[in-house]
């Protein structure tokens, strides 16, 4: 991970950027905001092109117009002078494209080079970033067809072509391994940014930074002080429209689980690297995934998987999932996953790590929440009020709290004399809040591949790693037999989530 400098505008910098899939909903709200604040801030250079590229037909002013929509709606700068967005928008594009067809991309390529020779002059070889915003089928043929077409760079410049790629990224394991080794037969690994977008959020970065710049607090991540560690992704929303189709396919462990989970549980569970690089932290983290291990030898112990009803949220009439725009009425796929999993080496043996992830929870809250061990002795009580009640518990244990959203903080949680008389003790928070205002995720990631760092994307063996993990779930729910059990919308998920805990003796956070 490099410092975020602007970039210098020499040659070697110079780039063109395609997003394919530029009629689509990242392409608007994430993209083209990302992008815009990025020049806003210095970061991109006045004079890289950008193309957007669909299937549809669309003047350069049009795409522009909608651009301008969707940058002041989405982005986090707020409304933009005129002459600011006119100055941007000069080297906007657009250009219709039947993707998954080779004809029309040796005109796009045409386009490309003509419009680096009006911005940089001839002679000058910029480099390509494609970022490929379609649906998954769509992957390969892009590449093979942006390969045949002049696209390819010579063989000892890779970095002149480098290909952005969304998830999901296979369905499965076998998938992920095919689409790989297509990618594979005509990109280098260097060339292939496989997004994941947590990466890219400033709290999740801050964990490995945290971790590693403290003395003090790694000592104590280990079997030895913590008795175990919980990790929650949960959503208040449901199903938005439009995506009702693709999620039907796909449920809480494909989309969430399988890469922002098992991210978030790499990133606090994995060894220093021997160097600040990307490649060494993703050794690292590919260790991680392959220590994994389910938390009992029955699938349904120890996975657990639950699926919305409808009911009343504060007052309101909230739809089931069955009943969501192109959602099957008799739907068996999953919307909340918890598990319970080990990470099976010197450092965290027996210790569990508890994840749940799930639509129409009660709260937008993504937390990793490290519990440590009680004190060996209990001579102190701990006060503890519920409302106007009082009473005196034992000691808490100590908790050290990653917040990655809504709000960004870090908390530990202490236990302090409680002012007055007597020896009592009462749990005290220390906190730091992030600023308001930080980066969004696509910012960063996007600034990364202009810089052709990818520290912050995955790498294939670790989505192959993470990808075997949660097969044997996968094909465990695809069966005939398996139903998810059903929770209300606005609550905590299915009741089986909570015997994954109760089993031990331990319970689920509230966040
Ligand atoms: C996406 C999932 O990857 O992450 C969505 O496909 C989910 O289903 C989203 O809503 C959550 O992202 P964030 O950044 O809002 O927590």
């Amino acid at each position: 991970m490099t410092a975020a400098d602007p970039l210098p505008n020499s040659d070697s910098q110079r780039h063109s950027i395609l997003i394919f899939g530029a009629s689509g909903d990242l392409t608007s709200r994430k993209l083209m905001p990302a992008l815009f604040t990025l020049w806003s801030e210095g970061f991109l250079p006045d004079d890289s092109p950008i193309f957007g590229v669909a299937r549809r037909e669309k003047s350069d002013e049009k795409f522009r117009h909608e651009m301008r929509i969707a940058v002041s709606k989405h982005g986090r700068l707020g409304e933009i002078p005129d002459d600011q967005w006119q100055k941007f928008a000069q080297r906007l594009f657009y250009h219709s494209l039947d993707i998954d067809t080779v004809d029309g991309y040796c005109d796009l390529h045409a386009r490309v080079e003509a419009s680096e020779a009006q911005f940089f002059g001839t002679g000058i070889a910029a480099s390509r970033v494609v970022y490929l915003a379609t649906a998954p089928q769509l992957f390969l043929p892009a590449v093979q067809n942006l390969c045949e077409s002049g696209f390819k760079p010579a063989h000892d410049e890779p970095h002149r072509l480098r290909v952005v790629v969304e998830k999901p990224f296979g369905r499965d394991l076998s998938s992920a391994q095919e689409l790989s080794s297509g990618l594979g037969r005509l990109l280098a690994e260097s060339q292939i940014y496989r997004i994941d977008h947590y990466l890219g959020k400033e709290t999740v970065q801050n964990i490995l930074l945290f971790r590693f710049g403290n003395a003090i607090f790694e000592p104590l991540l280990n079997r030895h002080h913590v008795d175990h560690v919980q990790i929650t992704m949960s959503e208040a929303q449901g199903i938005e429209s439009g995506r009702g189709g693709y999620y039907d396919q796909s449920g809480a462990l494909r989309d969430v689980l399988q890469n922002h989970v098992l991210q978030l549980l790499c990133l606090v569970a994995m060894e220093p690297p021997a160097v600040f690089l990307g490649d060494q932290i993703r050794d690292e983290k590919v260790k991680v995934l392959e220590s994994l291990r389910p938390g009992s030898m029955n699938i349904n112990e120890w996975a657990i998987g639950g699926q919305y009803v409808g009911g009343t949220v504060q007052g309101a009439a909230v739809n089931g999932y069955r009943q969501e725009d192109r959602v099957a009425p008799d739907s068996r796929r999953e919307t909340f996953v918890g598990m319970e999993v080990f990470v099976d080496n010197w450092r965290w043996a027996h210790v569990p790590f508890y994840l749940r992830t799930g639509k129409r929870l009660p709260e937008r809250v993504t937390e990793i929440a490290i519990q440590f061990k009680l004190p060996p002795l209990h001579p102190f009580s701990t006060v503890e009020c519920d409302g106007d009640i009082c009473g005196l518990v034992g000691s808490r244990p100590n908790s050290l709290v990653f917040r990655i959203q809504p709000e960004e903080s870090i908390t530990l949680s202490c236990s302090v004399k409680r002012p007055g008389h007597q020896y009592d003790l009462e749990p005290q928070r220390l906190k730091y809040q992030y600023p308001h205002g930080l980066a969004e995720a696509y910012e960063r990631l996007l600034l990364d591949v202009l810089r052709g760092d990818s520290t912050l994307f995955t790498r294939s063996d670790e989505l192959e790693a993470a990808w075997r993990f949660v097969q044997p779930v996968l094909d465990h729910w695809e069966s005939a037999a398996y139903q998810p059990e059903f929770y209300q919308v606005g609550t905590w998920g299915p009741q089986a989530v909570n015997s994954l805990l109760s089993r031990s003796g331990r319970e689920w956070r509230k966040p």
